[in-house]
């Protein structure tokens, strides 16, 4: 298994260019079911989730190509095998976004239950009652999900919570469904958003995606279409989290700033100095660091994925923050590891307590899901001496080429293989 090792003390400083959103690219990738013409994506992440879906997808049937360019092409004329094996599903929970599209294509659709994961129980009730209210009819058999719909009927869905992938796998069920679904309470993160573009550009009608009421009026069916995919908010709020945490100086391209007003809320408060144009963002850290309490929230709220590395910042400020997880129950692995770096981090529920340490010191510590994995890359940057993080496997899921970006940011990492 690969490892990475870090030389930490070096203020991050330069240009890297930000890829692909992953959360965006896996729903379109799917989207691709909708149809019998070609869906052509660009902007495709190199990721191994990425790689995961393309290899869930090319088993159904779809024809899939990849170009040198990030430009992926999927055909999904000769689709004869609505199904998701348990292998598939049990890698990467977002294969539960073939369920909808599958239903709404070919009448059926057999996927494995996601079970568990490390960060929570993350069940899918709220994506199997919408479907059902479509007219679904869904039986869990065998740790499958088996599902029927000879054509699938609009309908008024109200979500319990907010759930991004619930409100996705809907929206793109509903584009072929007869008549018009209205999801009230859906999700309003940009990646939902990005989707329904890309849905809009192979003939869906959809009105109000990025609003908490979306309204989907079914057609027979789509068309063929190009997309280019979103810039990954996510990734961006870490080089800038890791820019921040070292007090360097950065200029992240190929991304926007609108997609992530309340991190960047969160970096200035933290002292850094943020500028933006049209496709690019640069931050400085004029002075020195200081802690950030927050809460993670739905979207435009301050995003559950950005919680690890902002935990890692705030174990160096000045001053002790109150950082409380509303939306996993069990976000907090990384809490364990920060600590054998030397951080002084206390859990109280779902909140935990993080008292600035002023410095980390490099240790050995092990990554046990994506975002955590980011928050021990930063926490390696910062610490004095040598890190090294174990099981990068989860990294290389969500991360385009990490260590080359930050190596090309002055960083001293590498992987051992
Ligand atoms: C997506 C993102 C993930 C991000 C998360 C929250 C993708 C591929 N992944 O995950 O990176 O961390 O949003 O922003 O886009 N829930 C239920 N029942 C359901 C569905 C969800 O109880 O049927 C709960 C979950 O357990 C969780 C909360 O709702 O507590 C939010 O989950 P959800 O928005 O669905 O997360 P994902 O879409 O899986």
């Amino acid at each position: 298994m690969d490892k990475l090792v870090i030389e930490g003390g070096v203020a991050l400083k330069g240009e890297v260019r930000i890829s692909g959103a992953k959360n965006a690219a896996l729903p379109i990738l799917c989207a691709s079911i909708l149809s019998d013409e070609p869906l052509r994506v660009s902007n495709v992440p190199h990721l191994r989730d990425v790689t995961t879906m393309l290899g869930l997808l090319a088993q159904m049937g779809i024809a899939v190509s990849v170009d040198d360019r990030l430009g992926v092409e999927l055909n999904a004329q000769a689709l004869d095998n609505p199904e998701a094996p348990y292998e598939l599903v049990k890698t990467m929970r977002a294969s539960v976004l073939v369920l909808g599209p599958l239903l709404a294509r070919c009448g059926k659709a057999r996927v494995s239950l996601p079970g568990g994961c490390a960060i929570g129980l993350r069940p899918v009730d709220q994506h199997l009652k919408a479907l059902e209210a479509m007219g679904a009819t869904i039986a869990i058999e065998h740790g499958y999900m088996q599902a029927t719909a000879p054509r699938l009927k609009g309908a008024r869905i109200i979500m319990d919570l907010v759930t991004v992938t619930g409100t996705e796998n809907i929206m793109m069920a509903a584009t072929l469904a007869d008549g018009q679904t209205v999801i009230e309470n859906a999700a309003r993160e940009p990646e939902v958003v990005d989707l329904a573009n890309c849905l809009k550009a192979m003939g869906a009608k959809i009105k109000g995606a990025g609003g908490d009421v979306i309204k989907i009026v079914g057609v027979p069916r789509l068309h063929a279409a190009t997309y280019r995919v979103m810039p990954d908010r996510i990734e961006t709020g870490t080089f800038l989290a890791a820019a921040a945490a070292t007090g360097g100086e950065v200029r992240l391209r190929d991304t926007r700033a609108s997609i992530l007003d309340a991190v960047l809320e969160k970096l200035r408060e933290a002292g850094a100095q943020i500028e933006s144009a049209d496709d690019c963002i640069n931050l400085h850290m004029p002075n020195g660091l200081r802690s950030v309490s927050l809460r993670t929230a739905p979207y435009p709220a301050f995003p559950t994925d950005m919680q690890a590395q902002f935990m890692a910042l705030n174990s160096v400020a000045t001053g002790t923050a109150l950082m409380t997880e509303t939306i996993f129950e069990n976000r907090f692995m990384h809490v364990q590891e920060l600590r054998r770096l030397g951080a002084r981090i206390e859990v109280e529920g779902n909140t935990a307590v993080v008292s600035g340490a002023g410095h980390l010191d490099g240790a050995t510590v092990m990554a046990t899901d994506l975002r955590a994995s980011a928050s021990l890359v930063i926490a390696g940057l910062i610490a004095r001496g040598e890190t090294t993080i174990e099981r990068v496997y989860h990294l290389d899921r969500g991360y385009e080429s990490i260590e080359e970006k930050l190596s090309r940011l002055g960083a001293r990492i590498s992987r051992v293989r």
